[in-house]
C-alpha cells in the first residue's frame, strides 16, 4: 500500500435529477479495495453522454451500480485487494467502470484495467477505457469488421466516432463519417475518415453509395437512430452489418424488413455498462493483445478535447450537451 491515503475524498454527487448544476462536490470516504479490486488515485475521469443521461434520471441504472458517475478513469494503483497479482502499488492504469469515476479514489476490478499506452499521458488515458471498450465490442467481436471493408460512422466527432475512425483505419478499413459541421468533418479527416460527411447539407445514403459505387457500405455503427434507421438499411451492402450503440434520435420506426432478408444483414447492438464484470474482462483482455499494440506503433493517438476540474463537473456536462467538442471531456481531481 502506497502511503498517505486518505480517509475521504471529494466526489461529485447528483444532488437531484436535473440540469447540469445538480452535480455538486461532496465528501465520502475513500473505499476499501475488496477482494480481486484495485485502489486507483484517480489522475483524470472521463465524461460520457451516458453521464448526461444519469445526471437527468434517465438512464436506466444497472443493479449494483453506484450512484457517483464515471464510466472511466486513470491513476495510479495505491492498495491491492486480496488475490490481486496482475497490478503491484504505483502501476499507472486505465480502467473501465461501472461508475465512481468522478472522484478522487475508487476501488475497480484490477481485470477491468489497462496499462496506460506508450506515449499517451496519464490524464488523456483516462478517456480510453470507455469508447475502446464499446467500439471494440461493437465494430470488432459483434460485427465482425474485416480489413478492406467499409464502415460508415454515425457522430464520428464523438468520444466513439474517433475512436471507431482509429481503430477501423488502422485495421485496414476505408471509413466514412457523419458530423454535425465543417469544423467536425475536418476534424474527422484529420483523424483519418476517408470520407467525411456533413450531415446538416448532405444526404449520407447518396455520398455512401457514390463512394461505394452504388455497392453500399459493409457496416454501420449508429448512436442516432430514429429515422436514420430504414435510410442506413439502404445504405448497407449484400450482408452488411447495422449496429447501435444509442438511439438518440428515437428507439420506434417503420423500417423494410424485406431489406433486412433480401440483403442477408445483420441488426445488432449492445450496452457496456450492463455487463458482467467477466465479460468486461473479456474485452479489455482482448483490447490488450489486439489493440494495445497498435499505440507503439503510432497507429492510434488520444483525443482530449477540453479538460475541467472535478469541482466543474457542471461545466463539463454544459459542453457535452452543446455539443462543440471533438472528442473526450475529462475531469481531473
Ligand atoms: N451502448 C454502449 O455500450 C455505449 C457506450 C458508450 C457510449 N454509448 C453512446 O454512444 C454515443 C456517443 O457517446 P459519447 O460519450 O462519445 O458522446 P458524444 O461525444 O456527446 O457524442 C454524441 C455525438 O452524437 C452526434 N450526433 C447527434 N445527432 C446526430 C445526427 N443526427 N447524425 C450524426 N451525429 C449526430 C453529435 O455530433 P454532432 O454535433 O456532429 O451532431 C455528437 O458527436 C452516446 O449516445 C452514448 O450514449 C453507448
Amino acid at each position: 500500500m502506497l502511503a498517505n491515503i486518505p480517509a475521504t475524498q471529494t466526489v461529485i454527487e447528483i444532488s437531484k435529477p436535473g440540469t447540469p448544476e445538480v452535480l455538486v462536490p461532496a465528501t465520502r470516504p475513500v473505499p476499501e479495495p475488496k477482494a480481486g479490486e484495485v485502489l486507483i488515485r484517480i489522475a483524470a475521469g472521463g465524461v460520457n453522454r451516458a453521464d448526461c443521461l444519469q445526471r437527468m434520471g434517465r438512464y436506466p441504472m444497472p443493479p449494483g451500480a453506484p450512484d457517483i458517475p464515471g464510466l472511466e478513469c486513470s491513476g495510479t494503483v495505491v492498495k491491492c485487494g486480496e488475490g490481486v497479482t496482475q497490478w503491484k502499488d504505483g502501476d499507472q492504469v486505465c480502467a473501465l467502470m461501472i461508475g465512481d469515476g468522478y472522484g478522487e479514489y475508487a476501488a475497480v476490478p484490477a481485470v477491468q484495467c489497462l496499462p496506460v499506452p506508450p506515449g499517451v499521458s496519464l490524464i488523456d488515458a483516462g478517456g480510453l477505457p470507455e469508447t475502446f471498450c464499446t467500439v471494440w465490442t461493437n465494430v470488432f467481436e459483434r460485427m465482425h469488421l474485416q480489413p478492406g471493408e467499409t464502415v460508415l460512422v454515425q457522430g464520428g466527432s464523438s468520444g466513439i466516432g474517433v475512436t471507431a475512425i482509429q481503430l477501423a483505419k488502422a485495421w485496414g478499413c476505408k471509413v466514412l463519417v457523419t458530423a454535425g459541421s465543417d469544423a467536425k468533418c475536418a476534424a474527422c479527416r484529420e483523424f483519418g475518415a476517408d470520407v467525411a460527411i456533413n450531415y446538416r447539407t448532405q444526404d449520407f445514403v447518396t455520398v455512401g453509395k457514390e463512394f461505394t459505387g452504388g455497392r453500399g457500405v459493409d457496416a454501420i455503427l449508429d448512436m442516432v437512430g430514429g429515422d436514420y434507421i430504414p435510410r442506413e438499411i439502404e445504405l448497407l451492402a449484400h450482408e452488411g452489418r447495422l449496429c447501435f450503440v444509442a438511439l438518440m434520435r428515437g428507439n420506434k420506426v417503420e423500417a423494410d424488413f424485406g431489406a433486412i432478408q433480401r440483403k442477408h444483414l445483420t441488426v445488432t447492438g449492445s450496452t457496456l455498462r450492463s455487463r458482467s464484470v467477466a465479460q468486461k474482462a473479456a474485452i479489455i483482455t482482448a483490447l490488450r493483445e489486439k489493440v494495445w499494440p497498435m499505440w507503439a506503433q503510432g497507429k492510434l493517438r488520444p483525443f482530449t478535447f477540453r479538460q475541467f476540474p472535478l469541482r466543474k463537473a457542471a461545466a463539463a456536462h454544459a459542453l457535452m450537451e452543446s455539443s462543440e467538442h471533438i472528442g473526450k471531456i475529462l475531469l481531473v481531481p
